[in-house]
């Protein structure tokens, strides 16, 4: 964050950061939201905090704060949401095009609740992480980075490098065998520039991002849910390390 934070300066830019997968982080002693001018957060299905569909922009700065809550609601005027008040009905005006936004209250009250288990289930995928950090150190794949100095880690997604020269099978015959084995996986992520639309639009090409693409082809995300009971994680472990000893 300091060198963006560096070339933001140097150049007169916002920075707007997507902590999607980083709820739990700091950095530095400073808490995620707290760091950049916009910091943006998801509480989509898959994140730590879940309220279905929505998220969170948070901000030090009054008039982002403003603009940010008229755009979430049809670009209305400041006070709109106050106009069916006890204090009767208010006219609204709408200032500029804006989009329907708005968290639901049911929603936010489901938020709520879940912001008081970010702890608990950080500690939890925090043990679920040194077990699989120790469990895989001598198999030929690559593991998560080790944590940066001075930062705490979301523990969002534990994700392993599966690369055929080393292990005679390629991510996708790992992940064929972990489903075979009832272990469910994920991809975080395909390459942007490996998309059709970015390919078509942009004229991205695969050998643009030769890091992008040797990652996009070899990750894969093995489960991290804090509900995942000890023998759960024992069945991921051996099936992990089968898979992998057997090639
Ligand atoms: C890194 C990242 N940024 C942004 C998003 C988008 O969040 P949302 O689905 O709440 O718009 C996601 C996930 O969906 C994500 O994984």
């Amino acid at each position: 964050m300091d060198a963006i934070t560096d070339i933001a300066q140097r150049h007169n830019l916002i920075v707007i950061e997507d902590a999607a997968h980083a709820i739990e982080t700091a950095y530095k002693g400073r808490k995620i939201g707290n760091i950049s001018q916009l910091t943006c957060f998801s509480f989509y299905a898959t994140k730590n905090v879940v309220t279905g569909e929505g998220g969170m922009v948070t901000t030090n700065n009054p008039d982002y704060a403003d603009k940010i809550k008229m755009y979430g609601l049809h670009g209305m005027s400041r006070d709109a949401w106050k106009r069916f008040s006890d204090d009767g009905y208010k006219h609204y005006q709408v200032v500029f095009p804006g989009f329907k936004y708005n968290m639901m209250d049911l929603q936010a009250a489901l938020g709520l609740h879940q912001l008081a288990r970010v702890e608990v289930n950080l500690k939890r995928r925090n043990e679920i992480w040194q077990i699989y950090d120790n469990a895989f150190a001598d198999l030929p794949i690559g593991l998560p980075a080790a944590d940066a100095p001075d930062t705490i880690h979301a523990r969002h997604l534990y994700t392993l490098t599966i690369d055929k020269d080393q292990t005679g099978l390629t991510r996708d015959e790992f992940m064929q065998k972990l489903h075979q084995l009832n272990i469910g996986t994920g991809v975080h992520y395909v390459g942007v520039h490996l998309h059709p639309y970015y390919q078509e639009r942009f004229g991205y090409r695969e050998e643009d991002y030769p890091n992008a693409t040797w990652i996009s082809e070899r990750t894969v995300s093995i489960p991290l849910s804090p509900k995942l009971t000890n023998i759960d994680i024992e069945d991921v472990v051996e099936t992990v390390r089968h898979i992998i000893k057997q090639n």
